[in-house]
């Protein structure tokens, strides 16, 4: 019988636990036993400091790094009602020890006590870097156990091949390869509700409100609830205002021009992550500053934070993490050791497998792209099309 696991890693995404759900019962329809890893990488141990080796790493007990109880068989039943919760049930974390070699050593070692070859990971582009990286590393990492006599010639053979499928869960929608991540659409739903409650005390009391939304380097979050609120300016990563231009008088004469057609509120929207062409960052406390001293706007600073990557998903997440986490299992199960390792993404619609390596490295083009100043190659990399 095959053994697939599961695990959530990185922040949370509403539609984690749909996909979880999806990934368990699928595996259990084909025939599959279905495992669920705690706590993502990382496990329950928060203590672990100072230099990671195979000898203190034992020594903790760390998720996918533990062999005990943080590998759980899951049943059918387990999962139910998964669709409608926010967060992650099996829990996540951002895990530095699986950063490292001796991290990803026990893991392996862990999988392979519990007889899991192939491992679905749910999770935004460090998490599945950290999953790509496992793969690449598996024959290596089998190698040095046997050599450090923590496992036998005998117990690695059945697991030459390591099966690893990617799920993208992130509010951000900064994955490459794919048109939208799980969680995405909630987290642009509770910002717009957000900037809705914003908007209607903003009017009252003829405020202007800056509001910071996540989306770290990416600026899908704020460009599209920009677009869904009406926002009067937005400030993106990927399209920063050229800091020799006066960008401020710019976007205060503009302000001031809603203001003079009658305009009772205003709103700017700045991605957590914004700057301008100069790598400097421009802050929602910038901002507010700014429209208090040069506009005499009575300004107040929201900074949305986790409120935003909480709560229940919403019908599109539950419906995008069911679907690609059935064809994680698919792909789990037509795997093949010359077939690189999928990221199940949506690509115009369509639920797709592509290659989760290439992913991840035009993931990390276009923040390399971003830190040389060359904003229109980001914005062609992000979107060829
Ligand atoms: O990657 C998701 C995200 O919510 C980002 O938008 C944000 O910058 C970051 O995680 C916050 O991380 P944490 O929850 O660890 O503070």
């Amino acid at each position: 019988k095959r053994k697939i696991a599961i695990l959530t890693s990185g922040g949370d995404a509403p539609g984690m636990n749909a996909a979880v759900r999806a990934v368990v019962r699928a595996a259990i329809v084909k025939g599959c036993d279905a495992y669920a890893v705690h706590e993502g990488y990382q496990g329950n141990d928060t203590t672990l400091k100072g230099k990671i080796t195979l000898t203190t790493l034992k020594r903790h007990r760390l998720g996918l790094v533990d062999g005990g109880d943080m590998i759980k068989k899951m049943e059918w039943d387990d999962v139910q009602d998964y669709l409608s919760i926010g967060g992650t049930v099996i829990g996540t974390a951002r895990c530095a020890a699986f950063r490292e070699r001796p991290g990803r050593l026990l893991a392996a070692k862990n999988m392979i006590k519990k007889g899991i070859d192939a491992l679905v990971v749910c999770g935004g582009d460090g998490s599945l870097t950290g999953a790509n990286m496992f793969r690449s590393e598996w024959p290596s990492l089998l190698e040095e156990l046997v050599k450090e006599n923590e496992l036998t010639a005998e117990e690695i053979e059945p697991f030459a091949h390591l099966n690893i499928v990617g799920l993208v869960g992130s509010i951000d929608n900064d994955m490459h390869s794919t048109d939208i991540t799980i969680g995405a659409v909630t987290c642009l739903h509770r910002i717009c509700e957000s900037i809705d409650s914003i908007s209607s005390t903003a009017s009252s009391h003829s405020r202007a409100f800056v509001v910071e939304v996540m989306g770290r380097h990416c600026g899908w979050l704020a460009l599209m609830a920009g677009i869904a609120t009406g926002a009067d300016f937005i400030f993106i990563p990927e399209c920063p205002p050229h800091a020799g231009e006066n960008w401020r008088e710019n976007m205060c004469a503009e302000i001031k021009r809603h203001r003079d057609l009658g305009k009772r509120k205003t709103i700017v929207i700045v991605c957590e992550g914004a700057i301008d062409s100069e790598l400097q960052p421009i802050t929602a406390k910038d901002l507010t500053d700014l429209l208090t001293e040069r506009l005499h706007l009575d300004t107040r600073m929201t900074i949305l934070g986790h409120v935003q990557r909480g709560g229940s998903p919403s019908s599109f997440d539950r419906i995008l993490a069911s679907l690609q986490g059935v064809e994680a299992v698919e792909a789990v199960l037509a795997s093949k050791p010359d077939i690189p390792s999928p990221m199940i993404a949506m690509c115009e619609n369509k639920i797709k497998r592509v290659d989760l390596m290439k992913a991840v490295k035009l993931t990390g083009d276009v923040a390399k792209a971003i830190g040389r100043r060359d904003f229109e190659g980001a914005m062609e990399l992000r979107d060829p099309s």
